[in-house]
């Protein structure tokens, strides 16, 4: 079950958090992994503990894609797997936000998922000729992109966007008949840098320092009764990466401990 042996993988932002433990799990079920971020010493760091290629990349800018893409290419042969899991967080209402943060926010949760998409088309287009069930590209959404978000409008805004982004990418890959299967994933609070920043952002709008009680709050929301953990994200998107997968597209994946249920 969910093996990717003899597939080639990348993924984005993956030198921490859900990224790395994605690569890790791509390559315990036989994948081949490239990994990118802009935190190079811990993306190199990643990559040596996980036995995956390291390459730098900023999802922002169109000539990393093309050199990350070509990398993967050039080592392993091609590419069957896009995930676009790198990420900002903002944490700051719709009146403290100022344009130029929403401008750096756009351009990696958004931005940087299209531009993605779009530079690793050829290679998963050919790799898709070649394969049973073809290529796949799954985005982190989140639940923040499925309801609204009191503490964040403008981070669930580009998480709705990916959410949206995915169905119709699925669709238009389908007409044009490339063999790609575009799917979501949305975690709920995982533990992880991005996660850590959650807790600041919600005490810092309730006037608190209090990070542990916030902490407490978000637990309760969890009715499975604790937060998500890397792995179980990974897990799920290394499902959704999978010849498992192959009736899915167009879809989303809700990983979230229940958080969305009520
Ligand atoms: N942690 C959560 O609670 C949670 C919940 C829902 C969705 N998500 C989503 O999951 C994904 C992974 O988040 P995480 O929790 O592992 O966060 P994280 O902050 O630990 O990791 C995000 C990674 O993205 C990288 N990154 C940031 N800007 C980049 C850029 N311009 N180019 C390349 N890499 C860049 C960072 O350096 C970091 O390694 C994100 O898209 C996030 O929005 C996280």
């Amino acid at each position: 079950m969910n093996r990717l042996d003899g597939k080639i993988a990348l993924i984005s932002g993956a030198a921490r958090g859900i990224g790395a433990a994605t690569a890790r799990l791509m390559v315990e079920a036989g994948a081949k992994v490239a990994i990118g971020d802009v935190l190079d010493e811990r993306g190199h760091e990643t990559a040596a503990a996980c036995g995956a290629l390291y390459v730098h990349l900023d999802v922002t800018r169109e000539a990393d894609w093309t050199a990350a893409v070509a990398a993967a290419a050039e080592q392993f042969g091609g590419l069957d797997i896009l995930v676009n899991n790198a990420g900002l967080f903002l944490g700051k209402g719709i009146e403290e936000a100022s344009l130029e943060e929403w401008h750096r926010l756009a351009a990696v949760n958004l931005t940087g998922v299209f531009l993605g998409t779009k530079h690793a088309l050829p290679a998963l287009r050919e790799r898709a000729r070649l394969s049973a069930h073809g290529s796949a590209i799954i985005n982190l959404a989140s639940v923040a992109g499925l309801v609204g978000s009191q503490n964040d409008p403008l981070y669930s805004m580009t998480k709705g966007g990916v959410t949206l982004f995915t169905k119709s990418a699925a669709l238009e890959f389908a007409r044009k008949g490339y063999r790609i299967r575009v799917n979501s994933i949305h975690p709920g609070l995982t533990e992880t840098d991005m996660g850590q920043q959650t807790f600041v952002a919600r005490a810092r709008n309730l006037g608190s320092n209090d990070i542990d009680a916030v902490r407490r709050t978000a637990l309760e929301r969890h009715p499975i009764g604790r937060l998500g953990r890397p792995e179980d994200i990974a897990n799920g998107i290394v499902f959704l990466a999978s010849d498992d997968a192959a009736f899915m597209t167009g879809t989303g994946l809700i990983v979230d401990g229940g958080s969305t249920a009520q």
